[in-house]
């Protein structure tokens, strides 16, 4: 008897740190998986093709979010859609409109409507706890969780153009599900630390996590820091896709503590580094439910499991030798 067809999904931005773990995870569980890069000839995207059963069962397709043509081809034949493509970016941004605004909020509206072109039957757009966290009037004594929702007006004010896109792209890909009939999910990642699978590029969540333990001149906001391991969010991402609701959010992140409990805390596992030494206090803290995930059967690893892979895969790509810098979104004494 013939076995049933594979089921075929597409993962946007697939060379990114989140996206290359799922890219991963999905051909590990038997998908078939369209994989869309914005230059398939870039040598950073070649570990890709390196994938266990990826010479099988992954296609590589050249696909910017701005480009809509390039989507519609990407997605054609595809069950589900997976969209974490955004930029992430940690320089002081020059166009905010052209830098992050468009791609994260256009090039998600491009990636709904191929959607619907291509008869795609589940999305699952990667949002993050930016589009949850500035919310004046929530208690300052409860968890946040997947009712609240950054106020747009306030991150304009702040110009925390990140926080506003993911606000405006996360909301508009719920309100389109529901009024076009596509099922639309979201996840809500906190800080994603964990190895890369590739080190060509180092994302930003990695170089802060960096800067962390290496320390250095800059100042770091002493904030809650909302940790989740990328293989967590991987495991996150597919079960949302598999057995999330229609137009439901969910948030993806571990019990949360301040830089300040969070290096005590790292010095006990790993003493031998200098560590940031530098945070200035704030008067607002960033503490997140994942009870919703994981009431779905998310289990992820203990904070100190994903503090310790975090730091031994830092160890071993030899990222912990050189001084390094803190990106300068994060840099709270940054000179404008
Ligand atoms: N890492 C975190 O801590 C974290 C936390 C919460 C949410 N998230 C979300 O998770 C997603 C992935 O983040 P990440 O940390 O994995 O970032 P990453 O490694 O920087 O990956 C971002 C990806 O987006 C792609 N991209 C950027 N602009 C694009 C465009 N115009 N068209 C097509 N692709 C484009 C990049 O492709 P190129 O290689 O071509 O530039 C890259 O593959 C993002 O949506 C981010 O907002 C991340």
């Amino acid at each position: 008897m013939a076995s049933p067809p594979q089921p075929c999904v597409c993962v946007t931005g697939a060379g990114g740190f989140i996206a290359s773990w799922l890219v991963k995870l999905l051909l590990s569980r038997g998908y078939a998986v369209h994989a869309t890069v914005r230059d398939p000839s870039d040598r950073k995207n070649a570990f890709l093709k390196e994938l266990d059963g990826a010479s099988e069962n992954l296609r590589l397709f050249q696909a910017d979010v701005l480009d809509y043509g390039t989507l519609a081809a990407a997605f054609a034949g595809c069950e589900g859609v997976f969209h974490p493509a955004t930029p992430v970016v940690g320089d002081k941004l020059v166009d905010p409109e052209k830098e992050m605004m468009a791609p994260t909020v256009k090039g998600t509206r491009n990636v709904l409507e191929a959607c619907s072109a291509t008869n795609v039957q589940k999305l699952v757009v990667v949002s993050s706890v930016a589009a949850a966290c500035f919310d004046p009037n929530w208690p300052e004594d409860r968890l946040k969780d997947e009712s609240c929702w950054s106020d747009k007006q306030i991150c304009k004010e702040i110009e925390s153009w990140y926080c506003l896109a993911k606000t405006e792209a996360e909301e508009m890909a719920l309100e389109y599900g529901q009024k076009n009939g596509l099922h639309v999910v979201t996840f809500l990642p906190g800080h994603v630390v964990g190895p890369l699978l590739q080190t060509a590029v180092i994302n930003i969540s990695i170089k802060v996590f960096q800067y962390i333990i290496k320390g250095g001149s800059e100042t770091m906001n002493n904030k809650f820091w909302p940790l989740v391991h990328v293989q967590d969010v991987a495991d996150a991402l597919l079960l949302v896709y598999e057995k999330g609701e229609p137009s439901q959010r969910y948030i993806g992140a571990l019990e949360q503590m301040d830089i300040k409990d969070m290096v005590a805390l790292l010095k006990t596992m790993f003493p031998n580094y200098d560590y940031v030494d530098k945070a200035v206090d704030v008067d607002y803290k960033l503490a997140f439910a994942a009870d919703k995930l994981r009431s779905l059967g998310w289990k992820p690893r203990s904070l100190e499991e994903t503090l310790a892979d975090g730091v031994e895969f830092l160890e071993k790509a030899g990222l912990l030798r050189e001084p390094c810098r803190l990106p300068y979104l994060y840099d709270m004494t940054a000179e404008e």
